[in-house]
Formats: structure tokens, sequence, C-alpha cells
């Protein structure tokens, strides 16, 4: 039987407030073998009626991922639909499957101004502030939503309940051309009569410090709010209640609020009711007008941030120097609730949150450097007082309790993990249990940094959207969750952020253009952007979201960013060598010079290995949206730009001029030399690691090194690199203890010292893109280029490093995939699962001996493997 499961529009599994165009996501579930799907049908419904307002009859569809959906006219919104699918697959019809969605208000039809209790001379100040406003229910509803946003951070309320529990809304995003705003159905928190609206704003992203020089309102001056409420009556009556000069404003309870500081809440000024429609707001004053640019307003595109786990205190002690500590056993993003009961008024709590212990076990805060971290909140004295902040999140394994009213008690005390709420999609593990807490701590720097926007670390004075490193990461993040969504709003503030001539800035949403001078850690970089490997997270984000989502959509969005980046490259170069922008080289690598933090590759092969690459990347996703000829154009310009790649740092005997690692692992990821120079250069490479004892390689070189070795013959060396548990090795930071990645191979070192203190986050994810060599290499799953979204795939588990066995899973587009092998004596039993309208291409090692294939017929080890489970043993050559 041929069933429907996993629906998603536009990447999400909850679609809320959307707009056209939509696209539909499903998995086909099939017992049998070879099952593809011929034809589809789409049904939109329009609330709980069941007669379809747009039937796309039977049409022939293969794809099970991007199906465009054919709409009726929407109207005005918000509106709820219904959409149903069923499809024929296998000779065979499945049952329908069904998806809520609500599609929001359209562009244009706002109504309402933003509007603030801030006075201007406030600018450089974050404190939270109060907006409320009344207004009659004067008859039965059919329904009732809220549409809003704000400048800064809004929590709604109606009635005094919260609306939602999404948090850090409304997102970050290029606050000047892209401002997302959230769409509520509220009609369960009305009542015929009187009602209310209480919103509480704090500074957040907008007008708060961000940055590490520390400048503060890089968007604006003031907080301020926009929304309405629409009220739609069973008669037919339509009313709305926009943000206007009905409402009033006061200073809350939140008397200070910073994403790097923390916040403060002083309880004394909490004034109950303030949401309610009763309470007694003569003191309140009427709320100013403040400019807003409506034309920005979009849609949310990404998930929503959410509180997804709660965990209790593991242990409580005192340090030698006399701290109270507690070790929540993880390092997470979030922020700490706690509880208290009977305080006097004024009491108070305080607790300052970091990652790490030092040498004597005391409390380590230098690596935060500018960012205090601290939570304090003043007591109001009544019952029970639960204590959370609002408007910002810390980057903490552990808490100092500065101060605490009245007995210690670690239940008291919960850490919530606070991100975007993804769906996770991919699991590993194997028989080395260092690898599977490794798996688990790159899991968790992915959750720690994929708070609305990825970025580099949850903790210091940074925690921006750095662009080199999710270039590194993503393709171990579109692994471990469903970020199709998350990236690809992401992808658009990038393009809106892009400077005029191409350049792509170095961090997104970009808050340094222009604003950072002369940096002591750049020698004087402008922070203009255009970096490589950094910039060109322009083309590689976009084309890893193709070849695993299978999204061409994002292809056609992101084209004239990913062209325009191209030009600036273009702009500046001489062959394949580019001179222009603030450059990281291969940053963090160990061949650096002393006190240098850029690696001994130079700026100048960096350039022209990611210039090559990345046009050679362009050119196929020109491609693959239909633009053929100028792809082959730009194919043959990345052909031309290889040679002169070649030509300048390939010598006579074929080795190349620059004799770093980096060097070696750039030119051979990226098909920089001609395929018959390539064994010399892996020979090199891997006689490099033993000269240096250990790899060198930074931000640019680390991720494809390990699968440069295992491609090119060296797989026990690659192996070696990974298992290796001494520094600098993966394993050596999960000896130490480590719950999450770390920035550097020593951020502690064998004898607990630390590395220097202004660079040293221990919750960094670049360095865990080693995760995509996990699941390709031990796991066995790996892409195949030529067809996207797992249309076809490649299973060949590279077995080595003592595992005796490996199984991975991954949701992918097209349904579960699963593949586990597991030694068994002299055999291998290889287990693998594809999913409907899929194809796996199983490769074995080279001349083993093939005991079952499970009705599968190999040649040479390799065969094609229709949809279905399969086992297949297999013995192993024994030299
Ligand atoms: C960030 C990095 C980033 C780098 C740029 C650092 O401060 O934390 O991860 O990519 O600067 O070189």
């Amino acid at each position: 039987m041929v069933t429907i499961s996993h629906l998603t529009v536009n990447g999400l599994r909850e679609p809320g407030g959307l707009r056209p165009p939509l696209e539909l996501g499903w998995f086909l579930e099939s017992d049998r073998r070879d099952v593809r799907q011929e034809q589809i049908r789409i049904q939109v419904l329009k609330g709980d009626g069941d007669i379809p307002a747009q039937d796309s009859g039977w049409m022939p569809e293969t794809r099970c991922t991007g199906v465009p959906v054919p709409l009726p006219d929407p109207g005005p919104g918000p509106v709820h639909l219904r959409l149903r699918l069923r499809v024929r697959a296998a000779g065979e019809e499945s049952p329908w499957a069904e998806i809520p969605l609500t599609l929001t208000l359209a562009p244009g039809t706002w109504q309402g101004d933003f509007i603030s209790a801030e006075p201007e001379e406030d600018r450089g100040k974050s404190y939270g502030t109060l907006l409320r406003r009344t207004f009659s229910v004067t008859g039965p509803l059919k329904e009732a939503w809220l549409v809003s946003t704000a400048h800064g951070l809004y929590h709604p309320f109606l009635n005094g309940q919260r609306v939602c529990r999404d948090e850090m809304m409304p997102g970050w995003t290029s606050y000047r051309h892209r401002l997302q705003f959230q769409t509520f159905d509220v009609t369960a928190l009305l009542h015929p009569g009187e009602n209310a609206i209480g919103v509480m704003l704090g500074a957040g992203w907008y007008k708060g410090v961000m940055g590490f020089k520390h400048q503060r309102n890089h968007y604006g001056t003031c907080t301020a709010f926009a929304g309405q409420i629409i009220l739609r009556y069973r008669d037919g009556r339509e009313e709305r209640i926009g943000s206007d000069g009905k409402w009033k404003g006061s200073p809350g309870p939140v008397v200070f609020s910073e994403i790097y500081d923390g916040e403060v809440w002083d309880g004394r000024l909490e004034q109950p009711g303030w949401a309610s429609p009763g309470f007694d707001d003569r003191a309140w004053t009427p709320v100013r007008k403040v400019e807003g640019d409506f034309s920005a307003l979009i849609p949310q595109e990404g998930p929503p941030v959410r509180v997804m786990e709660r965990i209790p205190v593991q242990a409580m002690f005192r340090t030698p120097q006399g701290d109270r500590v507690l070790d929540f056993g993880q390092n997470l993003t979030g922020w700490c609730e706690t509880v208290l009961e009977g305080c006097r008024p004024g009491q108070e709590l305080e607790l300052q949150f970091f990652e790490a212990l030092d040498r004597e076990g005391n409390v380590y805060t230098e690596n935060l450097r500018g960012a205090r971290q601290t939570l304090r909140h003043i007591c109001r004295g009544e019952g029970r007082e639960v204590c959370r902040p609002w408007f910002t999140f810390q980057g903490f394994r552990y808490a100092r309790v500065i101060s605490f009213p009245g007995e210690l008690r670690p239940q008291c005390f919960t850490a919530c993990v606070v991100h975007s709420d993804l769906e996770e999609t991919g699991w590993f593990s194997c028989s080395n249990p260092l690898l599977n807490r490794l798996w688990e701590n790159i899991r968790w720097s992915m959750k720690d940094n994929f708070l609305d926007i990825p970025t580099d670390c949850p903790q210091r004075d940074e925690r921006l959207g750095w662009l080199g490193d999710i270039q590194a990461f993503a393709p171990t993040a579109t692994f471990l969750m469903n970020t199709d969504a998350f990236l690809r709003k992401w992808l658009g503030d990038l393009a809106a952020d892009q400077n005029g001539d191409g350049s792509v800035p170095h961090v997104v949403p970009d808050i340094l253009t222009g604003h950072v001078g002369e940096d002591q850690l750049l020698d004087g970089n402008a922070f203009q952007g255009g970096a490589s490997g950094w910039g060109d997270a322009a083309v590689v984000v976009p084309w890893t979201l193709w070849q695993v989502y299978g999204d061409t959509e994002v292809l056609r969005r992101q084209m004239p960013s990913m062209l325009s980046w191209l030009s600036y490259l273009d702009a500046h170069a001489q062959g394949c060598q580019v001179e222009a922008g603030d450059q990281f080289g291969d940053w963090l690598a160990l061949d650096a010079e002393p006190g240098s933090y850029k690696g001994a590759t130079p700026d100048s092969y960096c350039c022209a290995a990611w210039y090559c690459h990345s046009t050679a990347l362009v050119a196929s996703m020109l491609k693959a949206i239909g633009r053929e000829e100028e792809g082959r154009a730009l194919e043959e310009k990345a052909g031309a730009l290889r040679q002169d790649f070649c030509r300048r740092y390939v010598d006579r005997q074929g080795s190349l001029t620059i004799q770093t690692q980096t060097a070696h692992v750039l030119a051979l990821a990226y098909g920089l030399v001609p395929q018959p120079l390539r064994p010399g250069l892996a020979g090199r490479l891997k006689q490099l690691l033993e000269e240096a004892g250990h790899l060198t390689t930074g931000f640019l070189g680390t991720p494809p090194l390990a699968g440069v070795l295992s491609e090119n013959g060296c797989l026990e060396e690659a192996y070696d690199l990974v298992l290796r548990e001494d520094w600098p090795g993966w394993l050596y930071q999960v000896k130490r203890g480590a719950t999450t990645i770390w920035e550097h191979w020593d951020g502690q070192k064998p004898d607990g010292t630390m590395w220097s203190a202004d660079m040293n986050s221990f919750n960094h994810y670049a360095y865990g893109s080693i995760g995509e060599w996990l699941v390709s290499t031990v796991g066995g799953l790996e892409r195949d280029e030529a067809h996207p979204g797992f249309e076809r795939f490649v299973i060949a588990p590279r077995i080595g490093g003592g595992l005796t066995w490996a199984e991975v899973k991954f949701l992918s587009p097209r349904g579960p995939i699963r593949i586990r092998w597991e030694q068994q004596g002299e055999q291998v039993v290889l287990q693998v699962e594809i999913p409907p309208c899929s194809r796996g291409e199983i490769r074995l090692p080279q001349g083993e001996e093939i005991v079952d294939g499970d009705t599968l017929a190999f040649r040479e080890g390799r065969t094609q493997a229709p949809s279905g489970s399969y086992r297949i043993v297999w013995r192993r050559k024994t030299s």
C-alpha cells in the first residue's frame, strides 16, 4: 500500500502566515520495492469546508519536493487553508493526506503605525516598555487574527495571556530591507465585550549593543510595535484595530536588557493585569508614532524560535575560590528559568552564565570578552515568582550564583534550550563511543547557533552570522536538521545586505560594514566584505540547499546575488588572481605566524582557489534552472580559470608552489588540477601531515581535509586524523569533556590552561563540518551531485579505523534513508532502506566477494538499487 506522510509547505511542517507562491513536499511510504510516483492530485480547501476551492485534477508528477501549489485567489487574508494530496504510484492510489496552513495579509493592506513608548532621548538605553489598548468585541466571532511586528523584540499578550510560545520575535533580518511580521489566530483568546492587547518591547538586535566594537542603534533609536487585530464576525462584519494613537505606554519591569549583557527584572515595577481589560492605565502615557518602513515588511520566512528543551541542574558545587556554581552538564544556548517562593520585596537573585571552568576549577569568564551574560531579578516579594529573561539569551553550561534570596536548592533552576524550531532529520552512530559523543557535540553546536540566524558562537560579544562559518558547516547542518526555510530566509538577508559592487559582507545581517574602522585583530581591515571563503557562502549555501533538498527555487531567487558576487570577483581579477576585499585567509590555521590568526597559505592562493570553485558551482546552478547557455559559458570560464591557476601554482614537476596542507586540500577538493596530478598532490599532502605530525589547516582547509584524504586513496590516514585523541584532533576535546565543538583545537590545553581569551569559544560549529565526512564516509551516505534532492544517491561505506559497525538515518526530501553496516566475523552485513521515487547506487569495496546480494545484481561491486529495503552480505578481502 502507498501512503503519504510528512507533508511540508515551503519546507515547513507547521506552515503559518505564508504568502504565495507555495511549494509542497511529502514522503511516499510503501512496503514494496521499486515504487515510483506517476501522478498527483492537489486540492485546496478553505476553512473547515469539504468542497475544494481548487482541484488540480490528476497530473503527471515525479517530484515529491518543491511542487508548486495551484492556489485560488487567496483574497486579502489572513485565511485558513488546507491542502490535500493524493498520488498514484506503482499502480496504486494513496489515501488523501492533508496539511493545514494559513495565508497571511496581502502586502499593502497593513493598517496601523509604528508606535513607541520610548522618548527619543533614551536612544542610548535598553529597557523594556509595555504598550496596551482595549477594544470591544461586539458580537459572535467567526475568527480573529493578530498580525504584528516590532522594531526591537516583542511579546504580544491578549487578555493577560501570551499569544504564542515563540521567542525573540520578529527575528533578526536585514531590518531596513526585510522586517518579518507574524500571524496568529487569536480567536480563542477573545471574548464578547471588553478585551485588551498588551505588548512587551525590548531593544534586541535592533537598537541594543551588537558587534565586538560594542556599537548600538544599528537599525534605529527606539523600540516600536506595529500590528493589527482583525475581527471577523459571524454576521460578515470585519473590524480592524491597528497600532494607533489610542494605545498607551509605560516603562515595564525589565529595567535593562541587552543580547550580550543579559537582563535585569525589577519585580517591584510589575503591574498586575497590565494586559487585561479592567486595568487602570490612567498613569500611562499616550504612545508616539515613529518612522517605520511598511514596504520592508515580509511574512515570517523561517521557523519560529522556541524553548525546545528543559534541562535540570546536574550538579551544584562550590569552586576553590568560593563561588557557588550550577552545572547543567551541557553547553547550551538559552536561559535559566528560576522559581522563587516566599521572598521579601527587593531581595535579589543574580546569576552569571559561562561555558568553562579553569584549570583550578574556578569560574572562567574571560573568553566571553565584553559580554556580561548576567541575569538579575529583584523580587516583587509576593508568592511564587518565575524569573526568566524576555529579550536576551546566553551561551552557557554553568551559572555562578552571585546572589540568591533564601535557601539555594538546585530544583529552583531549569536551563531552557532556545533555538529555531527545526525538525531533526539526520542521525549517526557507530561502534566508537568517542565518535558518537563528537556527533552529539556537533548536533549541540548546531542547536546552539541556529537561533534565527546561523551564528559563529552564542556566548561572547559576537553571536553574528559569520559567513565563513556557515559556508563550512552548511553540508552538515542540512543533514542534521531541515534547514531549508531557515537558510532560505537568511539568504534573503544576504542578498539584501550585499554591497552595491557585489561584495558580500562578512556577517549577515550586516552590522559590520562601515562600523568597525580599524580592527586590531585584522590589521586595519575596513570591513567592507569580499573575503574568500566567507563571501562565497553566497554561492555555497544555495548550492547546498539545492543539492540536499532539490530546491531550485532558491537558485532562482539567489542567482542575482551569486552572479553579482562573481562580477565583484571578476572586476578585481587578473586571470584567477583576485585582489580585493578584506581577507581572513585560512583563519585560525596552526601554521600561522605567532600572533596572527591567519594561516600560512597566502591570501592570494585562497582567493584564486575559491574564485575557481564558486565560478564552477554557479555554472552548474545556472544550468539547473534552465539557463543553459550562460551556464556553459561560465563553465568554460571556470575551465580557463583553473588553467590559469595551474600556470601560477603548479610547477614543472606537477607540484604545488605553495607547500601548505591547506593549499593541497583546496586544489584537490575543488578539482583545480588535472586528474593525472591528483595522486601526486594527495601523496604530498600525506607527507605534509606526517612532517608536521598533525593537521595544520584552519577554517578553509579543515572542512574538506578528511574527505580529500579518503577520496584520494588515503582512507586510513583520514581515519587516523579523525580518531586522533590528542591535540590537535576532534577527539581531544571530546576526551576533555567537551559537550559542544570548540573554536580552537586547544581551547583548553592538556595542562588545563586556556588558549588566548580573545578568540576562544567553546561553542563554534565550524570544525563540526567533520559531520559530513562521518555521514558520507563512515556511514556511507553520499549525495549524487548530478541528481540533487536524493533523487539518486550513493551508498558506499568505507570501513576503517577499527570500527565494527555504523549507522546513518536521514529524512531525505523523498523519505527516510537508512544505512547500517556491521562486521560479523569475515563478513559484513549491509542493511539499506531507499525511499520511493529514489534510487541508491550501492558501491562495495573493490574485489569483495558478495555472499548475498538480496536480488540485486552487482557488477564490479556496484549496483543500482530501486526503492525498498535490502540486506546485502559480503566477505571482506583478507590481504
Ligand atoms: C568569528 C569567526 C569568524 C571570524 C572571521 C571571528 O571572530 O568568531 O568564527 O568567521 O571572526 O574571521
